[in-house]
């Protein structure tokens, strides 16, 4: 995977569900292509396939359930987002938390279907424990951070070069990108100084006034 890297994760938010959230895929399109840096969208499952349709941008899903096909209705089935064109998935947000083993297991089927996996930890401890599973990505996310404004980089820098350094330390080949609050060049210039490989975010793009203007600004820095 190509560094630095920018996850954009939509969430529920209506300026990025449906028709917009296509529309957000394609600003984020344009913004990768015109500033070389790697960006991938995180929409909701039912807004994958148009965007796969319609961009080549990546594609996350934000979550997969621990399920096998058959009788699970309400859950998100690891085959049919594979079927819509997933590259990988966001495991264990802070907004949708998955128990330690299913993790562990969400993670080896990402690897043996050569499908990104990016684990969202809250701390450095469980950074380290995600790092064990050797996932692609580790994002660290403070949760009382996401949603604020108030960058992790800029805000606590100790939990970004924390889990920078004993997450290689555990295995150097996992990147580590952090969240929350991020949303401006000075916020991922801060992050890569700390060591990390790029950002996960979401309302500061989802929710600027020209999204696609706020990714060119947030790559301004590198
Ligand atoms: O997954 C990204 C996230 O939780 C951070 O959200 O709105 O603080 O960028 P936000």
């Amino acid at each position: 995977m190509k560094t630095p890297v920018v996850i954009l994760n939509f969430k529920t938010y209506l300026e990025a569900s449906g028709e917009n959230a296509l529309k957000l895929a394609k600003m984020l399109e344009s913004a990768a292509d015109e500033s070389g840096i790697q960006m991938m969208a995180v929409p909701q499952a039912c807004d994958i396939y148009r965007i796969k349709e319609e961009t080549s941008i990546p594609v996350l899903s934000q979550h997969i359930d621990n399920i096998s096909p058959g009788s699970h209705t309400g859950s998100t089935l690891l085959n049919a987002l594979m079927d819509n064109g997933i590259d990988g998935s966001l495991l264990n947000h802070s907004e949708k938390r998955l128990t330690l083993a299913d993790i562990q297991e969400i993670n080896q089927k990402l690897k043996d279907n050569d499908l990104i996996s990016c684990i969202c930890t809250n701390n450095v401890e469980t950074s380290v424990a995600a790092a064990s599973f050797n996932p692609d990505i580790v994002a660290i996310e403070p949760p009382q951070l996401i949603g604020t404004g108030i960058s992790v980089s800029q805000a606590e820098p100790e939990v970004v070069k924390g889990t920078v350094d004993k997450v290689k330390a555990v295995n150097k080949d996992v990147k580590v990108l952090c969240g929350a609050g991020i949303s401006t060049g000075e916020d991922m210039r801060s992050a890569i100084d700390l060591g990390a490989e790029g950002v996960l975010l979401a309302s500061g793009i989802v929710k600027a006034k020209d999204p696609r203007n706020a990714l060119i600004d947030l790559v301004s820095k590198l």
